[in-house]
């Protein structure tokens, strides 16, 4: 499959896990891709591995949570590739504390990274779309934490909140430039975010009760839905919440 041929993306948070999936996945079916991430160098292994197979990939060195390094990722899409088409915003991190417990510092830093990062790399992004007229799409990493609550995770659940807000308000202001924005919800997948709870046995078998598959997902299976929502395939879709959790949320 080639859907995007001649196309361009940008994926935060492509150095690993998720974002990574992603960048392989939209550059296996011909974009030219721009991984962006605040770790430059997991982000160049990522870009060179993509060329060495015969893709188009470049890295990029973003803070996503400063506007500045934000136009310059775009900048340096626009010099090296001409165009965005499709934006993943993707890059994130997760504390996990007991709410009485919780820091201003911890509870900030996951607003800033998992919901400010968001807006300004969505808004810098659309607004070079609409003013070269693209009819792009940005895909949003929101989480089945943006939809339902869980314990110690208080700032996290605020902000993939705020992402699932952020993605329908989007979807309606970027509509009439026929720009679509979706969010996926993943639920619990093998990266390296949840790495030290799936490392805990008594924890991954509690867990994995209330997944009715009865196993954590893979990233690629959330790229594969990530290059759905990019693609014209889902050309009727905006302000989506697509949900990928194994049946999870279906308790
Ligand atoms: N793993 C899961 O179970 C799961 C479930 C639901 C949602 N998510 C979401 O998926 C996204 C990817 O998570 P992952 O599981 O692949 O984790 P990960 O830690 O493997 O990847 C996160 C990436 O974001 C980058 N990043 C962190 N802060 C950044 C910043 N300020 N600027 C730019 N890049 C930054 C990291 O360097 C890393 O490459 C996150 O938004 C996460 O909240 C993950």
């Amino acid at each position: 499959m080639q859907r995007f041929r001649d196309q361009v993306a940008i994926v935060t948070g492509a150095a690993h896990g998720i974002g990574r999936a992603t960048a392989h996945r939209l550059a296996d079916e011909g974009a030219a891709v721009v991984l962006a991430d605040i770790d430059f160098d997991d982000a160049d292994r990522q870009a060179r591995a993509i060329v060495e197979a015969g893709g188009r990939a470049i890295a990029a060195s973003v803070d996503v949570t400063d506007r500045g390094q934000v136009e310059a990722m775009l900048a340096l899409a626009l010099e090296r590739y001409d165009r965005v088409d499709v934006l993943c915003n993707i890059a994130g991190v997760a504390f996990v504390e007991h709410f009485l417990e919780a820091t201003d510092e911890k509870w900030q830093k996951s607003l800033d990274i998992n919901l400010t990062g968001v807006f300004l790399c969505a808004q810098v992004v659309a607004r070079h779309m609409v003013e070269a007229r693209i009819e792009g799409r940005i895909v949003n990493l929101a989480s089945t934490n943006g939809l339902v609550g869980e314990a110690e995770l208080a700032a996290y659940n605020a902000a993939k909140f705020g992402v699932v807000g952020l993605t329908m308000t989007m979807a309606i202001d970027l509509a009439p430039y026929k720009i679509r924005v979706n969010s996926v919800c993943p639920g619990l997948i093998k990266t390296r975010l949840t790495e030290s709870a799936r490392m805990n046995p008594q924890w991954a078998a509690d867990y994995l009760k209330k997944i009715p598959l009865n196993r954590f997902g893979e990233p690629e299976e959330v790229a594969a839905a990530a290059a759905y929502l990019a693609s014209t395939d889902s050309g009727f879709i905006t302000g989506h919440q697509l949900v990928i959790d194994g049946g999870q949320l279906t308790f």
